[in-house]
């Protein structure tokens, strides 16, 4: 009898996009403790994108290699020993292994079955592959530590990846502020309609611009839970922006033309700090305001004291700036490096600040059943409520997973990629 056969991505060297190719690969029964799942999306990551480059945290075993940690379709097949998964269940796969082990670009893929959550009534399969990657991140990064409380800001850089969007949600349903920030302007005013309190433009990257284009299908970026929406939620389109903690109905500037849908959030090119526009926290009420002197515009967000919590996924260099945002006492925690570059260890050159740097990985939590389970019920009620909201920027079809890659690698795109098996 013919081994069944999967329709897999694989690369047999180290290199760009291009070395992704589609094959057809043996696919066995789970075995004991795993499930075999009909993949219907997937989640697209930077670790895959590491992985591909031989750029990531752990390097790749052995060739052809696979990609892929985060799934969502249906339940094929389980293995001895699983317990309360039944073919054609409904399920999302959560980061929770190595893509060495069991990669899941492919329209069927085993994985251990303490990764696999049952998906929400009415979650589609796009939400179900957009969500757990980036909001388990964000609630690690953010909730469990402990560290910060309602009326708190934070500042978090890369706020346009999916893991950003998804700290502003989850900070905003906490009651706490965020000072986002990003290389562009136009990221700048999206930022600001996906609901941060402040968003600072960084530079010198120049606007990305629509070279890539939404998926067919998909109007521009896409806020959707497939849930239906509660009483006063704003449609699930661009623009429809969600209230941010503290959020002050200020202008749209003349320079910065205002999404559709649009409510109430400034967007300007200018520094517009404006009398009487002030957050619980005592925050000025500043919008997009021009790159420049970061620590001098956060501490003139934050009446002088800076944040007790910086979120850092770009490390390198600019570790160095990041630091001097940091009120005494508090933390800046690194939790990716999309710089690429060495990154210093600032505290020796500020004259060693009472200052706390961690890093962290969401698999910290995410391979720790009862962390997990926390975690997933945090996140499960806020998709259900509707407070998370998963942005996903464009699909592409498995076998356009070159294209995906592609796509992120241009970082054009505000939130997630996500593949589809059709
Ligand atoms: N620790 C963990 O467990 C974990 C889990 C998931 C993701 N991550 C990390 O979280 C970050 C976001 O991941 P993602 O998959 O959600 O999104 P992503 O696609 O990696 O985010 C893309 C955005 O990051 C910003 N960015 C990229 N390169 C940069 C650079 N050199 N300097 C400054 N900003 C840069 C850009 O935003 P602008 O153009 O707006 O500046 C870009 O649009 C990545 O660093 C990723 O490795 C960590």
């Amino acid at each position: 009898m013919t081994a069944e056969q999967a329709t897999v991505v694989r690369f047999h060297s180290l290199g760009g996009p291009e070395v992704l190719q589609v094959e057809q690969a043996p696919i066995g029964a789970p075995g004991a403790g795993e499930a075999r799942i009909r993949v219907e999306a997937i989640g697209v990551n930077r670790a895959e994108a590491l992985v591909r480059s031989g750029h990531y945290i752990e390097p790749v075993r052995e060739f052809p290699a696979g990609l892929g940690s985060e799934v969502s379709g249906v339940i094929d097949l389980v293995g001895p020993g699983v317990t309360g998964l039944e073919p054609g269940d409904p399920v999302s796969v959560v980061p929770a292994f190595s893509q060495n082990d069991y990669p899941v670009y492919a329209d069927r893929a085993i994985v251990p079955a303490a990764a696999v959550l049952p998906r929400p009534d009415g979650t589609d399969a796009i939400t179900g592959a957009a969500t757990w990657m980036a909001y388990l991140t964000a609630y690690g990064a953010l909730v469990e530590p402990g560290i910060i409380h309602p009326g708190d800001t934070i500042v978090l850089n890369a706020a346009s990846s999916s893991v950003g969007l998804a700290l502003i949600q989850i900070a905003n349903h906490l009651g706490v502020h965020t000072i986002a920030l990003t290389r562009t302007a136009t990221k700048a005013a999206a930022l600001a309609n996906h609901g941060a309190t402040h968003v600072i433009t960084t530079g010198p990257e120049t606007d990305a611009g629509s070279q890539f284009p939404a998926a067919p299908g998909r109007r521009g970026v896409e806020v959707g839970t497939g849930l239906p929406a509660t009483a006063g939620q704003p449609g699930l389109e661009a623009g429809a922006g969600l209230p941010a903690a503290g959020q002050h109905g200020l202008h749209v500037g003349a320079d910065a033309p205002a999404a559709p849908g649009q409510r109430g959030v400034e967007v300007s090119a200018r520094p517009t700090a404006t009398a009487g526009q002030r957050g619980p926290d005592g925050s000025a009420g500043l919008g997009a305001v021009p790159s420049g002197d970061l620590a001098a515009q956060v501490k003139a967000l934050t009446c002088g004291r800076g944040v007790p919590l910086v979120l850092d996924a770009v490390a390198g260099p600019g570790i160095s700036d990041l630091a001097q945002l940091v009120s005494p006492g508090g933390t800046l925690l690194v939790y990716g490096a999309s710089s690429g570059q060495p990154t210093p260890y600032p505290g020796v050159d500020l004259g060693l600040p009472a200052l706390t740097i961690r890093s962290y990985t969401m698999h910290e939590l995410s391979r720790d059943a009862r962390r997990l389970a926390r975690a997933a019920a945090f996140i499960t009620a806020g998709l259900r409520s509707g407070a998370f909201r998963p942005v996903v920027a464009a699909t592409y079809p498995l076998s356009d997973a070159v294209a995906a890659h592609k796509h992120l690698e241009s970082n054009s795109h505000l939130g997630k990629l996500v593949l589809t098996v059709p």
